[in-house]
């Protein structure tokens, strides 16, 4: 409804259930806490440690993480400027109909562009978009290369990487902003509990 389609001949459907009775039956308010930062600050070990938590809490959770997602329904994209635009709305909206499930998404991307974010924070209502900012430097990022990355894009072997000659634009005023450099994966977690308590998106 909130973009213009391409489609004609088409009609929004409002259904008898709703976000609301879909998440209050789960004892929670529905949100996506979104992980924005650089490949090897964290994103996903904090997003999969929290999402554990949340669990244990009772919570109903969906974890959509980077590297899995251009697995399946993403595989078709690569890492140009306009490919991950692509990838960053199709997750933004994906996201946005899980939080319409009333459930609370953990999105891990990298979403290197501001505008993108925003677009995404845009989809959903106020306060249901929690943007959470690796800001783990990239040298630390760097030596830690899970992967071997890094060392491949330095060695000109992986075009476009992110941080090495593709630009990264940190959020200007994220929720929360972790460092995995100087905070540890359960410390990062409970501060982001702590802030969902603090929202009443989930009881204490
Ligand atoms: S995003 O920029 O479009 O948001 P996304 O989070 O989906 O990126 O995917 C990033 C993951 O893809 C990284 O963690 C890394 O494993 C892998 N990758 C492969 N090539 C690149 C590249 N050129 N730049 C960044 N990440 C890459």
């Amino acid at each position: 409804m909130d973009q213009q389609s391409e489609a004609t001949n088409i009609k929004w459907h409002h259904h008898h259930i709703t976000k609301n009775e879909r998440a209050t039956q789960k004892r929670q308010r529905p949100c996506i806490l979104w992980f924005t930062g650089l490949s090897g600050s964290g994103k996903s070990t904090i997003a999969g440690a929290l999402e554990q938590k949340l669990f244990e809490l009772g919570h109903h959770t969906y974890l959509l993480d980077g590297d899995n997602v251009r697995h399946g329904l993403n595989k078709d994209l690569g890492f140009s400027d306009s490919d991950r635009v692509e990838n960053i709305r199709r997750i933004g909206e994906m996201s946005k109909l899980f939080a319409d499930a009333g459930l609370i998404v953990l999105s891990a991307f990298i979403s290197p562009f501001r505008s993108d974010r925003r677009m995404v924070r845009d989809l959903v209502e106020d306060g249901e978009f929690v943007e959470i900012h690796m800001s783990t430097p990239l040298s630390v990022c760097e030596q830690r290369d899970p992967k071997g990355l890094y060392k491949k894009a330095r060695q000109g072997e992986i075009k476009n990487f992110t941080g090495i000659d593709s630009v990264y634009e940190a959020p200007e005023s994220p929720e929360i902003t972790l460092n995995t450099a100087e905070c540890d994966v359960e410390a990062c977690a409970n501060t982001v509990i702590a802030y969902l308590k603090q929202q009443n998106i989930i009881r204490d």
